[in-house]
């Protein structure tokens, strides 16, 4: 049976394996986001534990504040650094943190708060900047899910001191796990490649294992055969309740750290070109995908604030329970139609990171967690299929009073 993937990854063409001189994924990536050069990494928590080791090397500052509901490699970033983890719940009905939250968070120890463009929507970085700057700490702004996203013409990642985007699978652009370090302060930069440079050296097993997932990837990534690399394990953690298995959210504590390889940098650089036009497409499909979804009573598709035009890997839907998220999902989210969830717990709430984390009362990044679900925005999301989603959403929908 055909699988349509959860999110909307950019499809791989044979020709971008072929090795080609010219212009690399670093220059690429730097003219893309709109900067002078960027640091390319083996993966997005690799990047954040490179901004925040030297961050910390620079301030002697121990504690960095996430949002309650974000990526758990977040807190595993923060922990694998030896720093302090600090949660802020998110604002109601919102991807935000709470402001005021976050400003009882924040003091003379705080060295970074992390700002999440969670799921492609762009967050309001200004607010978090505000209440970093009052105490002396920084900024960082974590777009892994956001390569292409921009705020008043400017690519997120930017407004902070320093930001990050995600190359794993799944994500616009890929090299099966990368990542892409930015900052615009050139000191900060120069530091960043030392700090790379001695923190995840080039490693030849790494590299020969990512490249044959790579490879793997080029193979799979299509509706054919992506029901046995991602539908059968999908299925199977389901019938086993195992949710966090579900959605990949079970990862290891041990980060890899290793540079990012040649070969892999020169495929992502040839698909390169075709960013920018997939990115406008997925942005043209979310929003009559978005249409015809936000005319069904009770469904909320999440959305950016005027002057932000984030990417759509996937639509972001808030129900209005849990109830009715979960009677949906019962439906769709075995069904390979690219019905799924983002992450599945606020942070304390993973068994597997309750003492890194702690007990924390983050009612609204609970009730994220709790009444949100995602549909892909894949190419492969075909009106047929579109068509089935939106029959099961009518029919638990909400009767307006
Ligand atoms: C919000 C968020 N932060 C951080 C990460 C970590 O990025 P990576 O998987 O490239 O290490 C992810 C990965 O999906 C993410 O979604």
């Amino acid at each position: 049976m055909p699988e349509i993937a959860p999110t909307a990854g950019l499809p791989p063409h044979c020709g971008d394996l072929w090795p080609r001189r010219g212009v690399g994924l670093a220059q690429r990536a730097a003219q893309f986001i709109g900067i002078d050069a960027v640091q390319l990494t083996c993966s997005g928590t690799a990047a954040l534990v490179i901004a925040l080791t030297t961050l910390y090397r620079r301030t002697g500052r121990r504690t960095v504040v996430v949002p309650a509901y974000t990526c758990p490699l977040v807190a595993l970033a923060v922990a694998h650094c030896g720093l302090r983890l600090r949660l802020c719940d998110l604002a109601p009905d919102s991807i935000d943190m709470d402001a005021q939250a976050l400003a009882r968070l924040c003091n003379h120890d705080t060295l970074a708060v992390v700002v999440t463009h969670l799921g492609g929507r762009v967050a309001d970085v200004g607010a978090a900047l505000a209440v970093a700057r009052a105490v002396g700490a920084h900024v960082i702004e974590d777009a892994a899910q956001a390569l292409g996203a921009r705020s008043d013409g400017r690519s997120v990642g930017l407004a902070g001191d320093a930001g990050f985007f995600s190359l794993a699978v799944g994500k616009g652009l890929t090299t099966f796990e990368g990542g892409i370090l930015v900052t615009r302060n050139e000191d900060l930069r120069a530091e960043f490649a030392r700090v790379a440079a001695e923190l995840a050296p080039f490693q030849l097993a790494w590299e020969l294992k990512r490249c044959l997932q790579l490879l793997g990837y080029h193979l799979a990534y299509r509706p054919t055969l992506l029901g046995l690399a991602y539908g059968m394990p999908l299925r199977r953690a389901l019938r086993a309740g195992d949710l966090v298995a579900a959605v990949g959210d079970d990862f290891s504590s041990a980060i890899p750290m290793h540079a990012l390889g040649a070969w892999r940098q020169s495929v992502a650089a040839n698909a390169f070109a075709r960013l920018p036009g997939f990115l406008a497409d997925c942005a043209a499909q979310a929003q009559r995908g978005r249409q015809r979804l936000a005319q069904i009573d009770g469904v909320e598709v999440l959305h950016d604030a005027v002057g932000a035009q984030g990417t759509w890997p996937f639509l972001m839907l808030r129900l209005p329970s849990e109830a009715r998220r979960d009677a949906i999902l019962r439906e769709l989210w075995s069904a390979g139609l690219g019905v799924s969830r983002l992450f599945i717990h606020a942070l304390p709430d993973y068994a597997y990171l309750r003492k890194l984390v702690g007990e924390h009362e983050v009612p609204n990044a609970r009730a994220f967690a709790a009444c949100t679900l995602t549909v892909s925005n894949s190419p492969w999301l075909d009106e047929v299929s579109l068509e089935k989603i939106l029959e099961v959403f009518e029919r638990h929908a909400v009767k307006r009073r």
